[in-house]
């Protein structure tokens, strides 16, 4: 937990095509109307050696290997530069993918040794997990029609959404098994839904989880 920070660390997952992009600007503007002070990052990326090291994972063919100590070195300068630092300073840092990804992707979708990867997380977040992850959960054909219809003219260069459906099943099963191991900091938002019936979900959840933080002062959040 990062309770032992001031600030809250919130984390959204899934595959590919999900949702997370439109639904991030929302649930910043509930997070801040609450009166959190947000601050919005992105894995990998985060800092200027992170967006360097996205550039490369988006486009060059590493080994699954590489891969994943590559998202591990972005993870440890977003973690060091800007991640603790927002935590200790009671920022609520909002965060479009986390380790659940390194499990999702390079565990079941590459095949790696999920062992290891637990390893380089141990190493690298020293007990630091997100207090709540927001995953949005969707079939691989549905998120692949919905990608096909946002990229139409838009070249990708991303050599993640040129996978096949079958690693995205995989992937989507490394997530529901993360939900399984960990329940309490999930919540599931079943994206086949529509858009507004998703936010209002989203609004009534989080309203009632902040809720929860204050009343049972796990969270200084508001100073
Ligand atoms: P991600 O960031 O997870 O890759 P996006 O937010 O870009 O996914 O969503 C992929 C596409 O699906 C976008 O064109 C978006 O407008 C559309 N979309 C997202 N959520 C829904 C939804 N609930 N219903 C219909 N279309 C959606
Ligand atoms: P991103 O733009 O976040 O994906 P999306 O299309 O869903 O908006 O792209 C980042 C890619 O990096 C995404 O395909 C998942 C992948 N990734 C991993 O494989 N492992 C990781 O640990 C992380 C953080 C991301």
């Amino acid at each position: 937990m990062s309770s032992r920070y001031p600030g809250l660390f919130i984390t959204v997952e899934g595959i590919d095509g999900a949702g997370k992009s439109t639904h991030i600007p929302y649930i910043e503007s509930i997070l801040t109307k609450e009166g959190q002070k947000v601050l919005r990052t992105r894995e990998p990326g985060g800092t200027s050696a992170g967006d360097h090291l996205r550039e490369l994972l988006l486009q060059h063919p590493f080994t699954p290997e590489s891969e994943l100590l590559l998202m591990f070195a972005s993870r440890q300068e977003h973690l060091q530069h800007m991640i603790l630092p927002a935590l200790s300073d009671g920022h609520c840092v909002l965060c479009d993918r986390f380790t659940d990804s390194s499990y999702a992707y390079q565990g079941e979708g590459r095949g790696l040794d999920n062992g290891i990867i637990q390893k380089l997380e141990e190493w690298i977040q020293k007990g630091l997990n997100p207090d709540l992850t927001l995953y949005f959960d969707l079939s691989p054909e549905l998120s692949f029609e919905r990608r096909a219809a946002r990229n139409q003219n838009v070249p990708t260069h991303d050599r993640f959404e040129d996978e096949s459906i079958h690693f995205f099943e995989r992937v989507r099963q490394g997530y529901l098994d993360r939900v399984r191991q960990q329940p309490h900091r999930f919540y599931v938002v079943n994206s086949a839904e529509s858009i507004e019936t998703i936010q209002a979900r989203l609004s009534e959840f989080l309203r009632d989880w902040l809720r929860y933080y204050n009343i049972t002062d796990r969270h200084p959040m508001h100073g």
